[in-house]
């Protein structure tokens, strides 16, 4: 997909079709909306007129300009009041106009849905619209034959020669500024796409192993450095809680490492830790049949590892990261783990096993283990963790849990700018008491109450004093449905989030010294 820019006038676009935001306000129309009513006559105002188009936030209204202007269509995409325009906003009509005009066979699209607000940089605008097209536009449709014929027609992706193949970003400002701007949207955008593509896998196909050698293909593309360890490597590390989950798996398991070194020297810096569990059944505690497919995209947090360390590749931030993705399945083979083991993780402390499908915390427990030996931080992990997430946040914010004020402030700028929505939860030292265990270091499991809270408990035991942040990501990993916005499936949830702190950390020269040590300043 090829993404331009351009300044000049609207009326002067020359694609196939345009996109065009309005506002709900009451009033005369503004910026592009304007300047196009006026080459089509004052349709667009005789629309609002008579109520047919209101600019409500996601309406949708297809016009055809019959030979008036050179696009043949214009997509009239609502925003909603003006004082409420944010950047999500221009995002998902963004989204929803390219879906749209997808779905008309348009080729060549322009899009102009912000114009000068006072509370909109036009550069992030220009920003929102490029994620918003190419988050919008994927699909992940590499198993469907292609149709032909009538069974194509109410099916708007099957047949991918009628895709759109250009967007033009219709901008104000200083056109260096928007292409830097357009550049960095593209970048975030594919590496989420990337990482949605990885989740979206079947978990056939998408094994530990195969995760490690997409990885390691993205690596040499990329230019990161990038190791991929096996069994024997986790036995010498003394990886007892990762092996303990593999070992009723008939697939091997593999420990993902990818290095971006933005500084010749100085502190290991940050490390981004993903749960790659390729396919979750519980185990021995077998999860009930409903919905287990949903388990293939066990392994989002490490995709969202993966492709941020992609973006960050491309971004060359100012500092040094470290991807790391403890990859297995779950499976209840004859020699699973059972509840009841006692598991010994790389930092020598003993879990007691109550539940094997509370394996995504003894990944982490080891491949946090290991990047504190490292030296790396801060540590922040993204896991699809706890259905108690899902219960506590539902499908719209993910859960952030830390031992560190300053960090959790970061990150939490990061996720705003990516447009990635968190809530921060709580850690009082009493949550601790539900995994206390009488025979081991600690329970593997609390029980009902607080379930998100005490599987962060269990985690952090594993992160020493190192600033440490954990995403529960289970509640936003994927869409169940597919929307004006987005099709259904894995989200790439946590990739932009990622690729913003390490930006932030970059530019506060933290590389996590500084005010991340421990002390909320
Ligand atoms: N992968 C699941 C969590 C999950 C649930 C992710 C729903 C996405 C959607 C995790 O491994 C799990 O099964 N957790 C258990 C823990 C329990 C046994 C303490 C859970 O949440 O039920
Ligand atoms: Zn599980
Ligand atoms: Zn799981």
């Amino acid at each position: 997909m090829e993404i331009r820019v351009s300044t000049r006038d609207v009326q002067q676009f020359d694609g196939d079709a345009l996109a065009v935001g309005i506002f709900s306000d009451k009033g005369p129309l503004h910026g592009p909306a304007a300047a196009l009513d006026e080459a089509l006559a004052g349709v667009i105002a005789e629309l609002r007129a008579s109520g047919e188009v209101t600019g409500a936030a996601d309406e949708v209204t297809l016009l055809h300009t019959l030979g008036k202007i050179e696009p043949s269509r214009v997509a009239i995409i609502g925003l909603g009041p003006r004082d409420r325009c944010t950047l999500e906003r221009i995002r998902r009509a963004s989204a929803i106009a390219c879906r749209r005009l997808r779905k008309v066979k348009a080729r060549r699209v322009g899009l102009a849905l912000a114009s000068a607000e006072r509370s909109i940089n036009l550069a992030q605008a220009a920003r929102a619209m490029t994620e918003g097209a190419l988050l919008g536009l994927y699909e992940f449709g590499q198993y469907k034959s292609a149709k032909s014929g009538a069974a194509a027609s109410d099916d708007e992706s099957a047949d991918s020669g009628c895709s759109i193949q250009e967007i033009t970003i219709l901008g104000r400002g200083r056109e260096p500024a928007l292409r830097t701007a357009v550049e960095r949207g593209k970048v975030l955008a594919e590496a989420t796409n990337f990482a949605r593509d990885l989740g979206n896998e079947p978990p056939n196909v998408l094994t530990p192993t195969e995760f490690g050698e997409r990885a390691r293909r993205m690596a040499e593309e990329a230019g990161l450095e990038c190791e991929v360890y096996g069994p024997d490597w986790m036995r010498e590390q003394g990886m007892g809680a990762l092996l303990g989950v593999a070992q009723g798996s008939a697939e091997e398991p593999r420990f993902i490492v990818l290095r971006y070194r933005g500084r010749a020297r100085g502190e290991p810096g940050l490390a981004l830790v993903g749960k790659g569990i390729t396919f979750d059944t519980g185990g021995i505690s077998l999860k009930p049949g409903a919905e287990m497919d949903a388990m293939k995209m066990d392994m989002c947090g490490g995709a969202a590892v993966v492709g941020a360390m992609m973006a960050i590749a491309q971004l060359k931030p100012n500092t040094n990261v470290t991807g790391i993705v403890p990859t297995t399945e779950n499976m209840p083979g004859g020699k699973a783990y059972r509840p009841g083991d006692i598991l010994r993780a790389a930092n020598g402390k003993t879990i007691e096993i109550l539940n094997t499908d509370a394996e995504g915390r003894l990944a982490l427990a080891d491949a946090l283990s290991w990047a504190v030996k490292q030296r790396l931080s801060p540590l922040v992990d993204a896991a699809t963790l706890t259905g108690a997430m899902v219960v506590a946040l539902g499908h719209v914010r993910a859960g952030i849990f830390s031992n560190n004020e300053a960090l959790e402030r970061a990150i939490l700028t990061a996720s705003d700018t990516a447009g990635e929505r968190l809530w921060p939860m709580p850690m009082d030292d009493e949550y601790g008491d539900l995994i206390r265990s009488e025979i081991a270091d600690m329970k593997q499991v609390g029980g009902r109450p607080a379930g998100s809270i005490s599987a962060a408990k269990v985690i952090s035991n594993f992160v020493g004093e190192t600033p440490w942040a954990h995403l529960d990501i289970a509640g936003v990993n994927s869409r169940h449905n597919k929307d004006a916005e987005l099709d259904k499936g894995a989200t790439g949830f946590g990739v932009r989030t990622f690729v913003e702190l390490a930006t932030l950390l970059a530019a506060s020269g933290r590389n996590g010294k500084g005010n991340t040590n421990g002390n909320a300043s």
